[in-house]
Protein backbone atom coordinates (compact mmCIF):
# COMPACT_ATOMS: atom_id res chain seq x y z
CA UNK A 1 0.00 0.00 0.00
CA UNK A 2 1.67 3.61 -1.54
CA UNK A 3 2.41 5.41 2.17
CA UNK A 4 2.85 2.27 4.21
CA UNK A 5 5.30 2.56 6.69
CA UNK A 6 8.06 -0.83 6.47
CA UNK A 7 8.09 -2.43 9.98
CA UNK A 8 11.99 -2.26 11.59
CA UNK A 9 12.10 -4.64 14.47
CA UNK A 10 14.47 -2.99 17.14
CA UNK A 11 15.65 -5.88 19.72
CA UNK A 12 17.21 -3.43 22.16
CA UNK A 13 15.88 -0.14 23.57
CA UNK A 14 17.59 2.76 21.99
CA UNK A 15 18.38 6.13 22.89
CA UNK A 16 15.01 8.31 23.06
CA UNK A 17 16.42 10.31 19.66
CA UNK A 18 17.16 7.31 18.20
CA UNK A 19 13.42 5.69 19.08
CA UNK A 20 11.86 9.30 17.81
CA UNK A 21 13.28 9.11 14.05
CA UNK A 22 11.99 5.20 13.91
CA UNK A 23 8.48 6.10 14.61
CA UNK A 24 9.11 8.92 12.49
CA UNK A 25 9.89 7.07 9.70
CA UNK A 26 9.21 3.40 10.41
CA UNK A 27 6.80 1.22 12.17
CA UNK A 28 9.08 0.08 14.95
CA UNK A 29 8.39 -2.66 16.82
CA UNK A 30 10.64 -1.61 19.60
CA UNK A 31 11.70 -3.22 22.88
CA UNK A 32 10.43 -0.41 25.88
CA UNK A 33 10.90 -3.09 28.46
CA UNK A 34 14.89 -3.72 26.70
CA UNK A 35 14.72 -7.37 28.03
CA UNK A 36 17.25 -9.57 25.83
CA UNK A 37 15.39 -11.93 23.54
CA UNK A 38 16.10 -15.40 22.91
CA UNK A 39 16.72 -17.18 19.48
CA UNK A 40 12.89 -17.72 18.73
CA UNK A 41 11.85 -14.71 20.02
CA UNK A 42 14.09 -13.15 17.52
CA UNK A 43 12.77 -14.99 15.17
CA UNK A 44 9.01 -14.35 16.28
CA UNK A 45 9.20 -10.89 16.04
CA UNK A 46 11.01 -10.39 12.84
CA UNK A 47 7.96 -11.65 11.35
CA UNK A 48 6.31 -8.97 8.44
CA UNK A 49 9.73 -6.62 9.19
CA UNK A 50 11.34 -5.02 6.29
CA UNK A 51 14.65 -4.90 8.38
CA UNK A 52 16.24 -5.59 12.04
CA UNK A 53 17.88 -3.49 14.05
CA UNK A 54 19.95 -5.60 16.68
CA UNK A 55 23.19 -5.20 18.98
CA UNK A 56 26.00 -7.15 19.57
CA UNK A 57 24.23 -8.69 22.38
CA UNK A 58 22.07 -10.74 20.16
CA UNK A 59 23.73 -13.59 18.41
CA UNK A 60 22.26 -14.28 15.05
CA UNK A 61 24.11 -17.54 13.84
CA UNK A 62 23.12 -19.13 10.71
CA UNK A 63 20.92 -21.41 11.99
CA UNK A 64 18.85 -18.63 13.10
CA UNK A 65 19.26 -16.58 10.27
CA UNK A 66 17.57 -19.02 7.73
CA UNK A 67 14.90 -19.63 10.05
CA UNK A 68 13.85 -15.33 8.85
CA UNK A 69 11.16 -14.71 6.86
CA UNK A 70 11.59 -13.71 3.43
CA UNK A 71 10.62 -10.08 4.21
CA UNK A 72 14.06 -9.09 5.76
CA UNK A 73 15.87 -6.78 3.58
CA UNK A 74 18.97 -5.49 6.29
CA UNK A 75 20.40 -6.57 9.58
CA UNK A 76 21.72 -2.92 10.97
CA UNK A 77 24.14 -3.86 13.87
CA UNK A 78 24.15 -1.12 16.45
CA UNK A 79 27.66 -1.57 17.48
CA UNK A 80 30.85 -1.65 15.04
CA UNK A 81 31.70 -5.16 16.00
CA UNK A 82 29.82 -7.74 13.79
CA UNK A 83 30.99 -11.07 14.90
CA UNK A 84 27.45 -12.20 15.81
CA UNK A 85 26.26 -12.06 13.06
CA UNK A 86 26.91 -15.14 10.22
CA UNK A 87 27.26 -12.71 6.93
CA UNK A 88 27.90 -15.86 4.43
CA UNK A 89 24.09 -17.05 5.86
CA UNK A 90 22.92 -13.41 5.29
CA UNK A 91 24.67 -13.00 1.77
CA UNK A 92 22.96 -16.55 0.96
CA UNK A 93 19.46 -15.18 2.42
CA UNK A 94 20.11 -11.76 0.34
CA UNK A 95 20.09 -9.58 3.33
CA UNK A 96 22.17 -6.76 3.82
CA UNK A 97 23.99 -6.64 6.91
CA UNK A 98 25.52 -3.34 8.30
CA UNK A 99 27.55 -2.02 11.27
CA UNK A 100 28.53 1.26 12.76
CA UNK A 101 32.04 2.42 12.36
CA UNK A 102 34.11 5.79 12.95
CA UNK A 103 30.89 6.97 15.23
CA UNK A 104 32.71 5.35 17.90
CA UNK A 105 36.30 5.34 17.77
CA UNK A 106 36.81 8.42 20.12
CA UNK A 107 34.54 7.43 23.15
CA UNK A 108 36.22 3.57 22.96
CA UNK A 109 39.89 5.33 22.95
CA UNK A 110 38.62 7.45 25.69
CA UNK A 111 37.47 4.61 27.49
CA UNK A 112 40.97 2.52 26.88
CA UNK A 113 42.47 6.02 28.91
CA UNK A 114 40.64 4.90 31.53
CA UNK A 115 41.58 1.67 31.75
CA UNK A 116 45.17 2.44 30.97
CA UNK A 117 44.84 5.00 33.52
CA UNK A 118 42.70 2.96 36.34
CA UNK A 119 44.79 -0.12 36.06
CA UNK A 120 48.31 1.60 36.29
CA UNK A 121 47.63 3.78 38.98
CA UNK A 122 45.42 1.22 40.98
CA UNK A 123 42.57 3.12 41.05
CA UNK A 124 39.94 0.44 42.17
CA UNK A 125 42.33 -0.38 44.99
CA UNK A 126 41.99 3.43 45.97
CA UNK A 127 38.47 3.94 46.04
CA UNK A 128 37.85 0.75 47.66
CA UNK A 129 40.43 2.57 50.54
CA UNK A 130 37.74 5.54 50.39
CA UNK A 131 34.30 3.83 50.29
CA UNK A 132 35.01 1.57 52.78
CA UNK A 133 36.89 4.49 55.33
CA UNK A 134 40.22 2.72 56.07
CA UNK A 135 42.03 5.49 54.70
CA UNK A 136 44.57 6.56 57.44
CA UNK A 137 46.05 9.40 55.01
CA UNK A 138 48.51 9.94 53.12
CA UNK A 139 51.68 8.12 52.71
CA UNK A 140 54.47 8.18 50.76
CA UNK A 141 54.34 4.29 49.79
CA UNK A 142 50.53 4.47 49.50
CA UNK A 143 49.41 2.15 46.39
CA UNK A 144 52.34 3.03 43.72
CA UNK A 145 51.44 2.65 40.76
CA UNK A 146 52.83 3.04 37.08
CA UNK A 147 53.80 6.05 35.25
CA UNK A 148 52.46 6.51 31.96
CA UNK A 149 55.04 9.13 30.77
CA UNK A 150 58.15 7.71 29.39
CA UNK A 151 56.35 3.96 29.07
CA UNK A 152 56.36 1.88 25.72
CA UNK A 153 52.88 1.24 25.12
CA UNK A 154 52.46 -1.74 22.45
CA UNK A 155 48.98 -1.51 20.68
CA UNK A 156 47.56 -4.79 18.60
CA UNK A 157 45.26 -3.39 15.76
CA UNK A 158 46.05 0.11 14.42
CA UNK A 159 42.77 0.52 13.09
CA UNK A 160 40.55 3.51 13.89
CA UNK A 161 40.18 2.58 17.46
CA UNK A 162 43.98 1.74 17.66
CA UNK A 163 45.06 4.91 16.33
CA UNK A 164 42.73 6.91 18.12
CA UNK A 165 44.37 5.14 21.36
CA UNK A 166 47.78 5.88 19.85
CA UNK A 167 47.04 9.73 19.86
CA UNK A 168 46.36 10.07 23.32
CA UNK A 169 49.30 7.95 24.37
CA UNK A 170 51.49 10.49 22.20
CA UNK A 171 49.67 13.07 24.32
CA UNK A 172 50.72 11.46 27.60
CA UNK A 173 54.20 11.09 27.03
CA UNK A 174 54.24 7.18 26.04
CA UNK A 175 56.17 5.50 23.27
CA UNK A 176 53.85 3.79 20.84
CA UNK A 177 54.89 0.33 18.48
CA UNK A 178 51.89 -1.50 16.98
CA UNK A 179 51.25 -4.92 15.45
CA UNK A 180 48.12 -4.54 12.52
CA UNK A 181 47.59 -7.11 9.37
CA UNK A 182 49.55 -3.58 7.58
CA UNK A 183 51.37 -1.49 8.05
CA UNK A 184 50.24 2.21 7.94
CA UNK A 185 51.41 4.76 5.56
CA UNK A 186 54.27 6.66 7.74
CA UNK A 187 52.28 9.77 7.56
CA UNK A 188 49.81 8.07 9.39
CA UNK A 189 51.65 6.07 12.22
CA UNK A 190 52.39 9.13 14.63
CA UNK A 191 55.70 8.53 14.57
CA UNK A 192 54.55 4.26 16.33
CA UNK A 193 56.67 1.52 15.45
CA UNK A 194 55.47 -0.97 13.12
CA UNK A 195 55.96 -5.26 14.34
CA UNK A 196 55.25 -7.70 11.37
CA UNK A 197 54.72 -10.41 14.78
CA UNK A 198 53.10 -9.81 17.84
CA UNK A 199 56.20 -12.16 18.96
CA UNK A 200 58.21 -8.79 18.43
CA UNK A 201 55.85 -6.32 20.04
CA UNK A 202 55.30 -8.16 22.91
CA UNK A 203 58.86 -8.23 25.07
CA UNK A 204 59.32 -4.01 25.02
CA UNK A 205 55.52 -3.38 26.30
CA UNK A 206 54.89 -2.17 29.55
CA UNK A 207 51.38 -1.56 28.34
CA UNK A 208 49.51 -3.27 26.18
CA UNK A 209 46.07 -2.89 24.46
CA UNK A 210 44.09 -4.76 22.68
CA UNK A 211 41.97 -3.38 19.49
CA UNK A 212 41.30 -6.11 16.99
CA UNK A 213 37.94 -7.62 16.43
CA UNK A 214 37.19 -10.98 17.50
CA UNK A 215 37.53 -14.17 14.87
CA UNK A 216 39.20 -16.99 14.81
CA UNK A 217 42.34 -16.01 14.32
CA UNK A 218 42.51 -13.69 16.87
CA UNK A 219 40.40 -15.70 19.80
CA UNK A 220 42.73 -16.39 22.62
CA UNK A 221 45.69 -14.14 21.18
CA UNK A 222 46.43 -13.53 24.82
CA UNK A 223 47.47 -16.78 26.02
CA UNK A 224 50.30 -18.49 28.30
CA UNK A 225 53.00 -18.32 25.54
CA UNK A 226 51.86 -15.07 24.64
CA UNK A 227 52.00 -13.28 28.25
CA UNK A 228 55.18 -14.96 29.04
CA UNK A 229 56.69 -12.46 26.27
CA UNK A 230 55.94 -9.83 28.19
CA UNK A 231 58.17 -8.01 30.88
CA UNK A 232 57.65 -8.57 34.07
CA UNK A 233 55.04 -6.04 35.88
CA UNK A 234 53.32 -5.27 32.45
CA UNK A 235 49.89 -3.69 32.28
CA UNK A 236 46.97 -5.38 29.99
CA UNK A 237 44.16 -3.44 28.49
CA UNK A 238 41.02 -5.08 26.59
CA UNK A 239 38.55 -2.49 25.33
CA UNK A 240 37.74 -5.12 22.10
CA UNK A 241 36.32 -8.09 22.90
CA UNK A 242 36.76 -10.52 25.77
CA UNK A 243 37.66 -13.18 23.15
CA UNK A 244 40.91 -12.36 23.10
CA UNK A 245 42.17 -13.49 26.59
CA UNK A 246 42.74 -16.56 27.93
CA UNK A 247 40.79 -15.77 30.76
CA UNK A 248 42.90 -18.41 32.86
CA UNK A 249 46.19 -17.68 31.87
CA UNK A 250 45.71 -13.78 31.94
CA UNK A 251 44.76 -14.49 36.11
CA UNK A 252 47.72 -17.09 36.07
CA UNK A 253 50.02 -13.78 34.92
CA UNK A 254 48.43 -11.65 37.28
CA UNK A 255 49.03 -14.03 40.35
CA UNK A 256 52.30 -14.73 39.51
CA UNK A 257 53.51 -10.82 38.41
CA UNK A 258 53.96 -11.48 35.30
CA UNK A 259 51.28 -8.40 35.08
CA UNK A 260 51.04 -5.77 37.45
CA UNK A 261 47.67 -4.82 36.43
CA UNK A 262 44.67 -5.21 34.08
CA UNK A 263 41.81 -3.15 32.82
CA UNK A 264 39.30 -4.68 31.00
CA UNK A 265 35.83 -3.32 29.86
CA UNK A 266 35.09 -6.22 27.83
CA UNK A 267 34.90 -10.14 28.51
CA UNK A 268 33.86 -13.45 27.55
CA UNK A 269 30.64 -14.49 28.18
CA UNK A 270 29.38 -10.99 29.38
CA UNK A 271 28.44 -10.51 31.71
CA UNK A 272 29.15 -13.41 33.19
CA UNK A 273 32.72 -12.71 33.40
CA UNK A 274 35.30 -14.97 34.91
CA UNK A 275 34.39 -14.78 38.50
CA UNK A 276 38.47 -14.44 38.80
CA UNK A 277 38.92 -11.00 37.75
CA UNK A 278 36.46 -9.98 40.63
CA UNK A 279 38.63 -11.64 43.69
CA UNK A 280 41.64 -9.75 41.91
CA UNK A 281 42.69 -6.59 43.44
CA UNK A 282 44.62 -4.93 40.55
CA UNK A 283 42.08 -5.60 38.20
CA UNK A 284 40.09 -2.21 36.93
CA UNK A 285 37.10 -3.46 35.52
CA UNK A 286 34.16 -1.70 33.53
CA UNK A 287 30.74 -2.58 32.24
CA UNK A 288 31.15 -2.85 28.61
CA UNK A 289 31.04 1.35 28.20
CA UNK A 290 33.40 1.75 25.54
CA UNK A 291 31.02 3.68 23.23
CA UNK A 292 28.44 4.78 26.53
CA UNK A 293 28.29 8.62 25.95
CA UNK A 294 25.32 9.83 24.70
CA UNK A 295 26.33 11.41 21.83
CA UNK A 296 28.07 8.50 20.50
CA UNK A 297 24.93 6.24 21.10
CA UNK A 298 22.91 8.63 19.25
CA UNK A 299 25.22 8.97 16.18
CA UNK A 300 25.17 4.75 16.51
CA UNK A 301 21.68 4.78 16.04
CA UNK A 302 21.38 7.60 13.80
CA UNK A 303 24.10 5.26 11.24
CA UNK A 304 21.89 2.51 11.55
CA UNK A 305 18.92 4.37 10.00
CA UNK A 306 21.08 6.15 7.74
CA UNK A 307 22.29 2.21 6.10
CA UNK A 308 18.52 1.06 6.92
CA UNK A 309 17.28 3.92 4.84
CA UNK A 310 20.04 3.33 1.97
CA UNK A 311 18.64 -0.88 1.58
CA UNK A 312 14.94 -0.09 1.70
CA UNK A 313 15.07 2.62 -0.63
CA UNK A 314 16.87 0.04 -3.02
CA UNK A 315 20.65 1.83 -2.86
CA UNK A 316 23.43 1.14 -1.21
CA UNK A 317 24.17 0.99 2.49
CA UNK A 318 27.35 3.01 3.53
CA UNK A 319 28.28 0.45 5.62
CA UNK A 320 27.42 -2.63 4.10
CA UNK A 321 29.26 -5.56 4.96
CA UNK A 322 28.33 -8.09 2.54
C1 LIG B 1 30.86 -2.23 19.44
O1 LIG B 1 30.40 -1.30 18.81
O2 LIG B 1 31.33 -3.23 18.88
C2 LIG B 1 30.78 -2.13 20.92
O3 LIG B 1 31.63 -3.01 21.55
C3 LIG B 1 29.36 -2.34 21.38
O4 LIG B 1 29.00 -3.65 21.14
Amino acid sequence: MPGTKSVVFVTRKLPDAVEERLRRDYAPRLNPDDRPYGAGELVEYSAGAAAILTCATDAWPASLIERLPDCVRAIATFSAGYEHIALAAAIARGITVTNTPDVLTEATADVTMLCLLGAARRAFEGQALVRTQKWRGWTPTQLLGIELHGAMLGIVGMGRIGHAVARRARAFGMHVHYHGRRRLPPELELGAVFHPTLQTLLPACRFLSLHCPATPATARMINTGTLALLPPGAVLINTARGVLLDDEAVLAALDSGRLFALGLDVYDGEPNLHPGYRTRRNCFLLPHLGSATLETRNAMGFRCLDNLDAVLAGGLAPDALN
